[in-house]
């Protein structure tokens, strides 16, 4: 068993090859410029001299508000570049392992998001994002779909690492309080993934129990404070209309993972739980 994960330098990616490393799962990966998804050429290259069994696209453009200024960029990679992979793991019998977003759905629902629920994108990047999976169910035969949200880990850009490092450097600290998901860690999702491995469709992926962004910023400072890390700035509610950025966002989209943990055959861990892991680790 091979694995060929598309995207070097991505936190998905990396936490990929960190899993893979420690386990002896045999794998590559490519970057951007080794491999571009949006050059049909550049991927055929890979199909025809590599030997492998599962492609993981750990791609994508996922600068959520710069989507809305330069949609065209969104929908080459996300869409253009998907539909690229999904011809050619078709044609070569390789199945793919795809990640997608709980910024799909609108935010309307007031209860968990679930796979057959109608995709209604309110930003570029989530309707680049739906396009995506809609290529994957046009082009691909063998795939996986996994939804995820709010997605951290240990290394790369993400809320729990960007707050460690606001909470030591400013004073006050202004978090949205009124939009609702799933923190996910990178961990989780990818042991998942190893359990999924022979399925097909569209799968939710997340840590159990939901949350606002205020809260989940909280929960990290109060960690700092029981482990004494430097953590000086008071962290305060807001409402998403007094946030400025350009692209909205759903203001739920907790993602419910029952058709996931029934072939697993166990529940995701709580966000909670998983944080700490992940800070402990940073902490290391
Ligand atoms: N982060 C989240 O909270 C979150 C939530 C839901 C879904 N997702 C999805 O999960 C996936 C991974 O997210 P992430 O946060 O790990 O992303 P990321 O850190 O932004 O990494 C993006 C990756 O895309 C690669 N890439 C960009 N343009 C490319 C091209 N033309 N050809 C080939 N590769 C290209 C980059 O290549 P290099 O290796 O060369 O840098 C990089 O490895 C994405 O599909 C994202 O939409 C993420």
């Amino acid at each position: 068993m091979r694995f060929w994960i598309v995207g070097k330098n991505g936190m998905l990616s990396n936490a990929f090859q960190r899993y893979f490393t420690k386990k002896g799962v045999s794998f590559f990966a490519t970057s951007r410029e080794e491999v571009d998804i949006t050059s049909r050429k550049s991927l055929e290259k890979i199909f025809e001299k590599e030997a492998f069994d599962y492609v993981i696209n750990a791609s994508g453009y996922t600068q959520v508000d710069q989507a809305q200024k330069e949609p065209s960029l969104a929908i080459l990679l996300n869409s253009v570049g998907v539909k690229n992979l999904s011809i050619l793991c078709k044609k070569h019998h390789k199945k793919l392992i795809h990640f997608s977003t709980d910024y799909v759905f609108d935010g309307e629902k007031d209860e968990g998001y679930v796979e057959s629920d109608k995709t209604a994108p309110i930003s570029v990047y989530g309707m680049s994002k739906r396009d995506g999976e809609l290529q994957i169910a046009k082009y691909a035969d063998d795939f996986l779909i996994l939804r995820v949200s709010w997605l951290f880990d240990e290394e790369g850009k993400n809320f729990v690492r960007t707050m460690l490092k606001l909470l030591q450097e400013k004073d006050t600290i202004k978090v949205v309080s009124d939009q609702i998901g799933s923190p996910t860690y990178t961990l989780d999702v990818i042991e998942s993934v190893m359990e999924l491995l022979g399925q097909v469709g569209i799968y939710h992926i997340a840590n159990r129990g939901m949350v606002s962004w205020f809260c989940f910023a909280k929960e990290i400072a109060l960690f700092c404070n029981e482990n004494q890390l430097e953590s000086k700035a008071d962290v305060v509610p807001i409402e998403t209309k007094d946030y400025k950025a350009d692209a909205k966002r759903p203001l739920f989209s907790y993602l419910d993972t029952t058709k996931a943990t029934a072939v697993i055959g166990k529940e995701h861990r709580d966000w909670k739980i998983a944080l700490r892991d992940c800070l402990e680790k940073i902490c290391k």
